[in-house]
């Protein structure tokens, strides 16, 4: 039972479409963990790197998925039964990417809960006048609190639920519409905040003065993973996406501006936050704690903190809303075209699903502490080394090679000529043929060897 006869939805605008991709694109990977990487790994040197990540292997992936979802018109496992017929090899591509999605919302919407928590404590002042290792102390609390985590969690899939279940204009697109321009908003205070501190100049040196010693093959490896997942690749989101745009949309013009605006962003968000860390003299920590541990902290000793903290737990609330309705949406969409079902129960079935699966995460750090699932890791960490580490780069490879060799009838050529981008052709095809799928292959082999896959693979030979 499919849904083929019904019109498909489509976006009421260009501006809709971009700001709800750029919605996608633009969470808590731009926010908290950019910043960081770029940090650990030799500053402008990483981010000279991750900008020739995002230009040769991001961008060509998104066109790709975005010519996919326009040309079938379908979710991302309709799209390969329609190209290839049922029995094809590459559904996998696309079952790949809808259970990334699942697995990415249950964990993602409990890291958004963390920031909900946020928004409230900054809301009623509980940073204000607390002592810098009272404040840090908060997170340890929050994660060692399974109910806590899980009622906020809760309430963030609600309000995903909420949008999503509103359809695509009436929903995703005109919350994406509302949120994102506040989201810039925000970030333009807390942007300007911070090139105002004296910590400005500090903070530019960290992100921009290459470090080439610090830059490792393994720096490239996390640039090219990060440009992933910084741009929801690999997760069905894109392809879901794309299948709501106009025939007539300039697919190269499109993806460009999501690229720019999620690059931008991330750019924007590591300086205001290292100058303002760098202003009080606090060195930046890795991890979750730069944004749940020093970002408070240091708020709690500049003046206007209160206000700033506020705007910042906001700004990451709004960044990860934006995403993870994208993440549902691509599943929704799953079953109301293959499946037939509406979209209230649809949205329903996974918003409730994705709590239950995300009641192991939440439980990661207190009750379930002890379970290891995958190598010592514990039931969060596993989620995300499947999903990051395996499905996303595993989807991004067979969507690289499907498109650049196996798309019978240069389609795909046909998708760039009507938006009036078919002079990129040449370029964008020699990347997706052979640029693309080698550097993903790449970051697939070292990251399954990093985890320890083969070795063991090698206990069972
Ligand atoms: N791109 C988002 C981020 O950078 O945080 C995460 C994400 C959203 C990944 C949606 C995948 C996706 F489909």
């Amino acid at each position: 039972m499919k849904n083929i006869g019904m019109p498909r939805a489509q976006w009421a605008s260009r501006l809709g479409f971009i700001l709800a991709a750029a919605g996608s694109a633009v969470g808590l990977g731009n926010i908290w963990k950019f910043p960081y990487i770029t940090g650990n790994n030799g500053g402008g040197a990483f981010v000279l790197v991750y900008l020739g990540c995002i230009a040769i292997v991001g961008l060509p992936i998104m066109m790709a998925e975005l010519m996919i979802g326009r040309h079938t018109q379908r979710d991302a496992v309709g799209a390969f039964v329609q190209l290839e017929g049922k029995r094809s090899f590459w559904l996998s591509a696309g079952w790949v990417s809808v259970i990334a999605a699942f697995i990415i919302c249950s964990y993602y919407s409990v890291v958004a809960g963390w920031t909900l928590d946020y928004v409230y404590r900054a809301l009623i002042g509980s940073f204000s006048g607390e002592p810098a290792e009272a404040i840090e102390s908060m997170f340890g609390t929050l994660i060692a609190d399974g109910p806590r985590q899980l009622i906020w969690q809760a309430i963030f899939l609600l309000l995903c639920l909420g949008i999503v279940i509103g359809g695509v204009q009436k929903g995703i697109e005109r919350w994406s519409k509302i949120l994102m321009p506040i989201l810039f908003l925000l970030l333009g205070l807390l942007f300007i905040n911070g090139m105002l501190s004296k910590g400005a100049w500090e903070g530019f040196a960290f992100m921009f003065r290459p470090d080439f010693s610090k830059l490792s093959a393994g720096s490239v490896l996390e640039a090219l993973g990060h440009s992933f997942f910084t741009l929801s690749l690999g997760m069905a989101a894109m392809i879901t996406y794309g299948s709501y745009l106009n025939k007539t949309e300039d697919l190269l013009a499109a993806s460009l501006r999501v690229v720019i605006l999620d690059t931008l962003i991330a750019l924007m968000a590591g300086l205001a936050i290292f100058s303002v860390v760098f202003s009080v003299g606090m060195e930046p920590a890795a991890g979750p704690g730069l944004v749940f541990k020093t970002i408070p902290v240091v708020f709690s000793q500049i003046p206007g903190g209160a206000l700033l903290a506020i705007v910042f737990f906001l700004l990451l609330a709004f960044a990860a809303l934006t995403s993870n309705i994208s993440l549902l949406e691509a599943q929704v969409a799953y079953f109301i075209d293959e499946r037939g079902w509406s979209r209230k129960k649809a949205t329903v079935f996974l918003a409730g699903l994705a709590f239950v699966v995300g009641i192991p995460t939440a439980l990661s750090y207190n009750t379930l502490a002890d379970w290891e699932v995958i190598g010592e890791r514990n039931f969060f960490d596993s989620a995300d080394l499947i999903a990051s580490n395996y499905l996303l780069p595993i989807a991004g490879l067979l969507i690289a090679l499907y498109v650049g060799w196996f798309w019978s009838g240069s389609k795909e050529k046909e998708e760039l000529v009507a938006g009036g981008s078919g002079w990129v052709y040449p370029t964008w095809h020699f990347l997706i043929r052979y640029v693309s799928p080698l550097a993903v292959a790449v970051v697939l082999y070292f990251k399954a060897k990093e985890s320890g896959l083969f070795t063991w693979l090698g206990g069972w030979f």
